[in-house]
């Protein structure tokens, strides 16, 4: 058996080495993502191992198929860029990693809330400057607040535990509810409910086309005047547009974003200075105080990335040997 894996970055490399010499199964290393550039080097292999934001065209997927790879594993949980056709028409097998490190995504969401509330962004700058004055940078206290959490998956869950050992009060929006916290009561009906009650509201969503822009103009305008917003699921739930609109109204008080709509080809790039990267939009929130932005990092801890790279290598291999995993996704 021969694997393939796509986009392998050095951080990786120990972990598809240690797994290779694990299970005796050759695993070739390509640094560069697939598409349509790449996709040629596929040839001869038995599956594919892959992480990628850009998207997974009907053209590359054709042509994995036209060479026999039918084991597609990707090494990350969200697969909002997959051409879900290409994959069905295709009879492609698709694997994700579905809880790489729930807590290494609640962690970051919780951190960059806890800087917004106290103001850290703020105060690093004043100290900068030689500024070491409190006024007029007060913060707020979560234990006070009501968190809002839209999506109680994995992620949305471990929010929750977190923002609870605070002591914040927490309300929380899924079409599927979960038993425990049904018990516990946090379920609002709607989101206008959560929107109305919440003074932070974290999305833990994955990317569909009914819930993009989710957050919008009028989202907005049903929330709390100087609601924090907290996004590390997907650029897409959030209009950019609007958020703007409702931070420079002082609406929103403050966002923490993790994603970017337009992050493709610019998160995890090197521009060299501030002012090369292209992206205005992005350069307008970066400027601002009460905005934290990170380039998708959320994911990014070693125990995450150890997992993402191991089960997607073994999900490959049941794929390969068994036509199933327990981790297939449904398009
Ligand atoms: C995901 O797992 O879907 C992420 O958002 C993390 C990143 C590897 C794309």
């Amino acid at each position: 058996m021969k694997i393939i894996a796509y986009g392998i970055r050095d951080d990786e490399m120990p972990y598809l080495k240690q797994w290779s010499k694990d299970k005796g199964i050759e695993v070739k290393a390509v640094a560069e993502l697939l598409d349509e550039s790449t996709v040629d080097q596929a040839k001869g292999y038995d599956g594919a191992v892959v992480y990628q934001q850009k998207p997974y065209t009907s053209k590359v997927l054709d042509k994995l198929a036209s060479f026999g790879i039918k084991s597609l594993s990707l090494r990350n949980v969200g697969v909002d860029n997959v051409d879900a056709d290409a994959i069905k028409r295709n009879g492609i097998k698709v694997t994700n990693v579905p809880a790489y490190s729930p807590s290494a995504i609640a962690e970051l969401a919780v951190t960059q809330l806890m800087r917004l509330l106290r103001r850290t962004n703020t105060f690093d700058r004043k100290i900068a400057q030689g500024d070491l004055r409190w006024a007029p940078t007060i913060a707020k206290e979560l234990d006070q607040m009501t968190v809002g959490v839209i999506a109680t998956g994995r992620i949305g869950r471990k929010v929750i535990d977190i923002c609870r050992g605070f002591g914040a009060k927490i309300i929380g929006y899924d079409v599927y509810h979960n038993p425990e916290l049904e018990k516990d009561g946090i379920y609002v009906d709607t989101l206008d409910e959560l929107y109305a009650k919440a003074d932070v509201i974290t999305v833990h969503s994955p990317a569909t086309k009914e819930n993009e822009h989710m957050l919008n103009d009028a989202a907005f305008a049903k929330m709390k005047d100087g609601v924090f917003i907290i996004n590390a699921a997907r650029g897409i739930l959030i209009d950019t547009d609007a958020l703007i609109r409702a931070l420079d109204s002082g609406k929103v008080a403050g966002a923490a974003l993790d994603v970017y709509e337009d992050e493709v080809g610019i998160f995890n790039t090197d521009f060299g200075s501030f002012d090369a990267i292209p992206d205005e939009r992005l350069k307008n929130l970066l400027k601002r105080e009460n905005v934290l932005v990170t380039p998708h990092v959320a994911f990014y801890t070693e125990t995450a990335v150890k997992n993402m790279v191991q089960y997607a290598l073994n999900s490959n291999v049941n794929l390969i040997e068994k036509g199933s995993d327990d981790s297939e996704v449904k398009f």
